[in-house]
């Protein structure tokens, strides 16, 4: 399956169970919509995480899309893990509907920003092969509780590891380096050319 049709369905199944949780009735029904979302978002996370955003990096390049992605994705960790802790408890909605609104925020950037930039990169056979790959990934986090790659996640980025760690160039630093190798391109120049007169004149 081409890697960026997977990943929009997924994000239409998330977003149509969220829907499913604003009208139940039930605190047993918010419950189970809840547990399925959670499984769901994390296995997604993984399958980006570990596959899309490192094909992403190899592809593109580390840019700011790219690493505002890696670390949301912490952030929405921390809010399923959040929820999960308060399940029919008095901020369990509430904690839901954070949620919710994460995720959307960041589908939308996913879709607009990084997917159409992999669309164009990637030829169609490299984009089957890859998504071939997600959703083999998927199905096996899917076969398994949730628990366990969620506190996983959560202690990596709690750590401060590579999904969190800032790119080395981002448009808003390069104008100041660039501004201060300028200065110190030209100051280089100026001693240069102190050095060649100083030679010039050892040599007189
Ligand atoms: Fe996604
Ligand atoms: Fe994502």
């Amino acid at each position: 399956m081409n890697a960026i049709e997977l990943l929009k369905k997924q994000h239409r199944e998330v977003d149509a169970l969220f829907k499913r949780f604003e009208k139940a009735k039930t605190d047993d029904q918010r419950e189970a919509i809840f547990l399925e979302v959670a499984s769901r978002l994390v296995a997604h996370d993984a399958i980006e995480r570990e596959i899309f955003y490192p094909a992403c990096e190899r592809a593109l390049g580390e840019n700011e899309e790219v690493m505002e992605g890696i670390a949301e994705h912490g952030l929405i960790e921390f809010s399923v893990f959040r929820a999960d802790k308060a399940k029919n408890k008095a901020p369990f909605e509430y904690l839901v509907k954070v949620l919710a609104e994460m995720v959307q925020h960041h589908v939308e950037e996913e879709e607009h920003e990084v997917l159409p930039k992999m669309e164009k990169k990637l030829s169609d056979a490299q984009l089957e092969r890859l998504g071939s790959k997600m959703l083999e990934r998927f199905e096996l986090a899917m076969s398994k509780d949730f628990h366990s790659p969620l506190r996983d996640n959560l202690m990596q980025v709690l750590a401060g590891r590579s999904k969190t760690r800032a790119p080395k160039r981002t448009a808003r630093t390069t104008a100041p380096r660039r501004a201060k190798s300028t200065r110190s391109r030209a100051g280089a120049g100026a001693q240069a050319k102190r050095s060649a007169r100083g030679g010039r004149a050892a040599r007189h």
